[in-house]
């Protein structure tokens, strides 16, 4: 199956390493914000990501990232490139020309998901072919295919997630060793776990846009953003967890939906300590209660790399069978 990479981040890299020994797959173009390059015969991945090292390119500026979608003879476009939460772009317009083109796309990027969804996978039904987004949300956690298929059947009556890697590590670090909001950010910024600004992590953005993507995609809503109720974590002092922790509870940031109340909202919550989705560090876990398999809980990396490729993994799978690669 011949891949166009676009995208050649910590979520591309991931995606090179884990397709890069499988005779399944071939990556014939790959760009980055700068460059890009094409090789009908399949790029040697471990130059294209050596000079990525090196130079910070992997290719020659005429080759951008739409030229590519466009011109090159790929079957699936994978879209890794930077979540635009405001209009989707470029990404919204790269994966609009792929599947016009009758290409299936792969992609880990909310923007375009979160904004567009119904318009995108008309598209991909009009042209006959998939559009798949399983690292949108949670990472690793298979959170999307596993509701969609392992659940299937099955009424969803609610759905409660803890869909920010960067809030769970802040609350339970304040809550293991009684730092601060202010300190457990600093950590999180100096592991790498939060961005230079973490604005929407910790506001609860991220995860209200991961909300409307479950709601929107696999419970049959039609919501947006402004839909979801947002409280964020900045707040909140030591004394509250210290509180909570004296009655046998902790905080944790909650995403929760209500599909038939259309009840969506994103606050920190009180959370028995012994609750599947109270999870030390950046863990992502979601608890989905339905109407035959009781209460479901998936827990798992939301975020890193390979875990994120292991989601575009499992959606280049999906796509390989189903269409007779
Ligand atoms: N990281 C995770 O763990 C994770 C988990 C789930 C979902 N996601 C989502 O996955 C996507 C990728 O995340 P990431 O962490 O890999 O991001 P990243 O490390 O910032 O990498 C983004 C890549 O996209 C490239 N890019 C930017 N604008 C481009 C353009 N116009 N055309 C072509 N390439 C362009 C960048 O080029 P340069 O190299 O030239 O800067 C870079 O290679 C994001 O939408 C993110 O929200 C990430």
């Amino acid at each position: 199956m011949k891949l166009a990479l676009i995208g050649l981040g910590s979520v591309g890299r991931g995606v090179a390493h884990v397709v890069k020994n499988d005779p399944r797959f071939k990556i014939v173009a790959a760009a980055d914000s700068k460059s890009g390059a094409v090789n009908p015969d399949g790029l040697d991945i471990d130059r294209l990501l050596q000079g990525k090292k090196e130079t910070g390119r992997i290719g020659t500026p005429d080759w951008t990232a739409f030229r590519i979608a466009a011109e090159v003879d790929y079957d699936v476009l994978v879209e890794v490139t930077p979540t635009n939460a405001e209009t989707g772009e470029p990404a919204l317009s790269t994966i609009k020309i792929a599947l016009s083109r009758g290409r299936h796309v792969v992609t880990s990027n909310k923007g375009p998901i979160s904004l567009y969804y119904r318009e995108l996978e008309s598209l991909a039904e009009e042209n006959g072919v998939a559009l798949r987004f399983e690292g949108t949300v949670a990472g690793a956690v298979p959170i999307i295919n596993g509701i969609r298929n392992g659940l299937a059947g099955n009424k969803v009556k609610a759905l409660f997630g803890v869909l920010n890697g960067t809030c769970n590590y802040i609350l339970s670090r304040m809550e293991e060793e009684g730092l601060t909001y202010v300190q457990a950010l600093a950590e999180a910024r100096d592991l790498g776990y939060a961005e230079a600004d973490p604005t929407y992590d910790v506001n609860g953005t991220d995860a209200a846009i991961k909300l409307v993507i479950l709601a929107n995609t696999v419970l049959g809503m039609n919501v947006t953003l402004k839909d979801v109720q947002r409280t964020g974590i900045d707040r909140l002092t030591p004394e509250a967890i210290r509180m909570a922790q004296s009655t046998g509870q902790t905080i944790r940031l909650i995403a929760s939906l209500y599909p038939e109340k259309k009840d969506l909202e994103v606050s920190p919550r009180l959370l028995p300590e012994d609750d599947p989705l109270v999870l030390s560090e950046t863990l992502n876990a979601v608890t989905v209660e339905t109407e035959y398999a009781g209460d479901v809980t998936f827990i798992g990396r939301g975020a890193g790399s390979v875990e994120t490729a292991s989601a575009i993994l499992s959606d280049l799978l999906y796509i390989h069978d189903k269409y007779g690669f």
